[in-house]
């Protein structure tokens, strides 16, 4: 199959190099001339564990190009992904802006020759396939087309493998022409049994923001019961397992921590909630779930500030992790850009650590922050370590050789990555999520 890219941020790239290892001839386009040549150097813009390589392998092969003219990409192409940014609207209202599907619609119809289905992959609010096709009727009106709807269910730092091993595919459909060309695209899941979840558009496209808010819930709700674990005594950690091996509950998603952040959760419950309230619906337990978030990421300060005696000004706080999540450079709705403004504004000394996110970083986080490049430097003379984000690297620190250089023994552990026991014994101070 011949695909066209539109879009090569995170879910475009990620998506189309994916396609290509398929074994599909794909051309990823972008309207910035930078990302492209960088792209064409074989140089990758984000982080991704194994994307370089597999974006080198497929170009190499030719089944992978990169070009800025749609010209060069849409007229053979079977399919055309809609892969652009969805941001939260400038308008500070929660709103998806659109603006970029809608432009891409727009310039790709004048290019449109055969039947071409046209495939909305970014997350977008209900009824978008139906305004991107009424554009493209506008535009061209000879076009012979379809759209269709394939929600991503990508996690960072984990694309590829969710990627080619996925739980499902979500296609909303409105032909079976459509359903075939999409089907045949994702042959090579198929015949791994991947189930491939056929539906209507309106359905595909609600389904991402109905997994997604549960998702968010879900954390919010774990994160809600650590702090009542914490007011009576109990220990989350094993409270989680305890609830999560009922198979109706799940596991997964039942880690505690200072919140959710990241390029999805908090923009899409924020849409989600805004496309309802235009139908004259609420979604009361999704509303709930982004004021527990906002409300974990004050309390993370105040553990921090109980911590250190109650104030945390003058004190030289050491932060390992700075990103929403480890394997990513992502710092969008990072936890951190709360949470660490809070203390410097309260007149902290903060030295931070991350593995990746430290460039990005620099771009959100106030002027004041020490940055540093390894995580046994960063804690030196601390007189505590907050562990925000759970990159593997900290995961088995060398506690004496931590102990040796701080000033004050205190370990805050957001992501309860470690035993209690493994740092109260060596004399520290143990602060986790939901536990004593
Ligand atoms: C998410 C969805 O998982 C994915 O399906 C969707 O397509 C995009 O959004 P991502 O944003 O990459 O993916 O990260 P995810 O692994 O879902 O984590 C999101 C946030 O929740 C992170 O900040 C993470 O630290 C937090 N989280 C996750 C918890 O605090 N506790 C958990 O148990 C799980």
């Amino acid at each position: 199959m011949k695909i066209a890219m539109i879009g090569t941020g995170y879910v475009g790239l990620v998506t189309g190099t994916c396609f290509a290892e398929f074994g599909h001839h794909i051309i990823c386009v972008d309207k910035l001339e930078d990302k492209i040549t960088t792209l064409k150097q074989g140089k990758i813009p984000i982080y991704e564990p194994g994307l370089d390589v597999m974006v080198a392998k497929n170009a190499a092969e030719g089944r992978l190009q990169f070009t800025t003219d749609l010209a060069e990409a849409v007229p053979d192409a079977d399919a055309v992904f809609i892969a652009v940014g969805t941001p939260t609207s400038r308008r500070g209202d929660g709103y998806a802006d659109l603006t970029y599907i809608y432009a891409a619609a727009q310039e790709l119809a004048e290019h449109l020759e055969n039947y071409t289905v046209i495939v909305d992959k970014s997350t977008v609010p209900v009824g978008t396939a139906r305004q991107v096709s009424r554009i493209i009727k506008e535009t061209n009106p000879e076009a012979d087309f379809d759209v269709a709807s394939n929600p991503e269910f990508l996690r960072e730092g984990a694309a590829i493998a969710d990627f080619m091993r996925p739980d499902r595919v979500v296609i909303g459909v409105e032909s079976e022409r459509s359903e075939q060309v999409l089907r045949e695209i994702y042959q090579p899941l198929y015949l791994r049994d991947t189930p491939i979840v056929s539906t209507s558009i309106e359905t595909a496209e609600l389904t991402k923001y109905a997994a997604n808010a549960f998702l968010a819930v879900k954390i919010s709700f774990i994160n809600e019961i650590a702090s009542i674990c914490e007011a009576v005594g109990a220990n989350v950690v094993d409270l989680a397992k305890g609830i999560g091996m009922d198979r109706r509950i799940g596991s997964k998603f039942l880690h505690p921590g200072p919140g959710y952040g990241g390029s999805c959760f908090p923009k899409d419950t924020l849409a989600l909630m805004r496309l309802v309230q235009e139908y004259g619906e609420s979604l009361r337990i999704i509303e709930a779930a982004v004021e527990v978030n906002a409300a974990q990421k004050a309390r993370m300060v105040k553990k921090i500030r109980d911590a250190l005696g109650g104030s945390e000004a003058g004190k030289t706080i050491a932060v390992l992790g700075l990103t929403f999540k480890p394997e990513t450079d992502d710092m969008r709705d990072a936890p951190a850009l709360t949470i660490l403004p809070a203390l410097l504004e309260k007149g902290a000394s903060l030295r931070v650590h991350d593995p990746k996110g430290m460039e990005e970083a620099k771009n959100f986080l106030p002027n004041g922050v020490e940055y540093v490049d390894d995580a046994y430097t960063v804690c030196q003379g601390a007189d505590a370590v907050v562990l925000m984000t759970e990159w593997n690297q900290y995961r088995a620190l060398d506690l004496e050789r931590l102990k040796a250089s701080m000033k004050e023994l205190i370990f805050i552990d957001l992501r309860n990555v470690y035993e209690p026991a493994s740092l109260t014994g060596l004399g520290f101070k143990y602060v986790g999520v939901g536990r004593k």
